[in-house]
């Protein structure tokens, strides 16, 4: 019976073994871990546009081919989220076009614009940086093929994360220029950053029952710390500064504190008010609709395969 169903399910969840895709679970466990893997494989695939607009202007090919490879990866983590996502009984296809028509999220993080090359860098430092923080914790989630896509990806994000750094450093020991791009790079995404774990957990609708069923293992506010912590010792490193006046350590709790998020520009931003979400999901639109045919025509190559074979 369902009754029998819910109690073994929630005593695998007590014990910490993971659920795999053939084991029964309530629909709401179901339909939030949807939303969520789909929202992380949209981000995936959204966050390669705004690195993309640097490939062409990449200043040598060693940074153009770590680039490049960089962009090649995040395609491949939204396969490995798309393909988790689909073990859950959505479609990909479907997903992908609620993203398309804004009935879906992605990250907030991918609707600002990259305006100078430390960008590259500052991106790959702080946004990948931020993205393994909360990826780190997802290994442990309680939905198996989700945890496992997890542990692949923070290998490649951590990597990500390094070159990001080795490029910031590059320009922090620059010229006077190059060290100025860095800071404005650094004042304009900082917030932003701190903005992709989410809501406060006051602020959080999801967060309870996540962390109940151990999709979420810690909360928006822990990672967010956890974040700032690791990255301020990093800032100063480069003998940059953040741009928030009441960044402080404080010695009592042994953690940084910072100023408060402007929260009405997150709300905007995850409401599709971004500087760039109009432009980033015109830009998906057009490469769904003109790759139309490729995905046609291998369909039908699949077919005529299968009639052959059989
Ligand atoms: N950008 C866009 N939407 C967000 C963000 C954000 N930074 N933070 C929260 N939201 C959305 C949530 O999806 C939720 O919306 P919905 O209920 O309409 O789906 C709403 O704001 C309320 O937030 P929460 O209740 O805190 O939502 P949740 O429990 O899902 O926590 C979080 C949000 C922490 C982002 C979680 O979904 C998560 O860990 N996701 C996986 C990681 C991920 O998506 N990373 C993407 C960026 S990193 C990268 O891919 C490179």
């Amino acid at each position: 019976t369902d009754e029998q169903h819910q109690a073994h399910f929630d005593a695998t969840i007590a014990a910490d073994t993971p659920i795999e895709a053939k084991d029964w679970m309530p629909d709401a466990y179901r339909q939030t871990l949807i939303r969520q893997i789909g929202q992380h494989a949209h981000s995936e695939v959204i966050g390669m546009l705004p690195e993309a607009n640097w490939l062409t202007r990449a200043p040598s090919l060693r940074r153009k081919a770590i680039l490049l490879a960089k962009i090649q990866d995040e395609a491949g983590h939204g396969l490995y989220l798309y393909s988790a996502a689909e073990t859950l009984g959505c479609s990909r296809q479907d997903i992908y076009e609620k993203m398309l028509d804004g009935k879906m999220k992605y990250s907030s993080i991918f609707n600002y614009p990259t305006l100078n090359w430390a960008d590259v860098g500052v991106i790959g430092w702080l946004v990948d940086g931020a993205a393994i923080v909360n990826q780190v914790a997802l290994c442990r989630t309680s939905y198996a093929p989700y945890a496992r896509a997890m542990v692949k990806i923070c290998k490649e994000e951590s990597f990500h994360q390094r070159q990001g750094y080795e490029a910031a450093m590059a320009m922090a020991n620059g010229s006077a220029a190059q060290r100025a791009m860095l800071q404005d790079s650094i004042n304009r995404f900082w917030w932003p950053a701190l903005m992709m774990f989410g809501p406060t957990d006051t602020d959080s609708p999801n967060s309870a029952q996540s962390m109940a069923w151990k999709i979420k293992r810690h909360s928006n506010d822990e990672l967010r710390q956890k974040f700032v912590d690791n990255t301020v010792p990093q800032l100063e490193a480069l003998g940059m500064t953040a741009p928030d006046p009441d960044l402080k350590w404080d010695e009592a709790s042994g953690h940084y504190r910072f100023g408060t998020i402007n929260w009405d520009e997150f709300y905007q931003v995850i409401k599709g008010y971004g500087l760039c979400n109009h432009e980033r999901v015109g830009d998906k639109r057009r490469a769904w609709e003109s790759g139309r045919w490729v995905r046609e025509a291998a369909m039908a190559h699949a077919e005529k395969n299968a009639a052959k074979a059989a």
